[in-house]
């Protein structure tokens, strides 16, 4: 499942992480590739450690946790701390796909990979090229969302990103271990969830909603890990 959120970001958040990411130092992206990506890596991030990642990192973190089609979505168990890149004019990054485990700093904690998260933080009018591109069984998904939107994909997908012409693009980029690891499973759950909440704003009394409500936890008690 692919899922566009727009506005994941306020106003105010975005202001205040483009302010920082303006000025924020900026090291070679291969530093967190494993072998066959950083062969076709060509881009810069912030240091993991560095202060204006945590910050930011907080930030992104804060406010994927109280936007609710985050939540339904991805079912989140653990999250990556978010990272940070820039392509310039030139950059790029070939057709690769995730790490399945990534290493949480020098914490020593391990997450697995399930949901692969890109969060904007340049507009579309800000750089040609960029669009990342990520491929499924149903075809080819290219995506450009507006400054603030966050596009949630499964971390087992082929994808990349195509080389900037024009501009750059600065994006927070992040996975979750999910309660629900398989995609197939999660997608099911995101439907009966939303379908849930559409009857019972309809129908806020109808004695379906308590007995599907009680199906969705059902089905998570049984596929979740926790
Ligand atoms: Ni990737």
């Amino acid at each position: 499942m692919l899922l566009q959120i727009p506005g994941v970001l306020t106003a105010q958040e975005l202001a205040h992480g483009q302010r920082l990411l303006a000025s924020a130092e900026w090291i070679d992206g291969r530093v967190t590739a494993g072998h066959q990506s950083s062969q076709v890596k060509h881009n810069r991030q912030l240091a993991e450690d560095s202060a204006t990642a945590r910050e930011l990192g907080k930030l992104v973190v804060g406010a994927i946790s109280r936007n609710p089609l985050f939540i339904s979505a991805a079912l989140p168990n653990r999250i990556f701390p978010p990272l940070f890149n820039c392509y310039e004019v030139g950059d790029g990054f070939g057709t690769h796909v995730d790490n399945a485990i990534r290493a949480v700093g020098s914490s020593g904690a391990r997450i697995r990979t399930d949901v692969s998260a890109t969060l904007f933080f340049s507009e579309p009018s800000d750089y040609d090229g960029g669009e990342l591109v990520v491929e499924d069984t149903y075809g080819t998904h290219s995506v450009k969302l507006p400054a603030g939107s966050i596009v949630l994909y499964p971390a087992s997908s082929l994808h990349h990103v195509k080389a900037i012409s024009r501009g750059r693009r600065i994006a927070s980029f992040f996975w979750i271990q999910s309660l629900v690891r398989d995609d197939g499973k999660r997608a099911l759950l995101f439907d009966l969830d939303n379908a849930i909440r559409r009857l019972g704003a309809d129908h806020p009394s109808h004695q379906s909603v308590v007995q599907l409500t009680g199906v969705y936890h059902n089905l998570l008690r049984s596929w979740a890990e926790v």
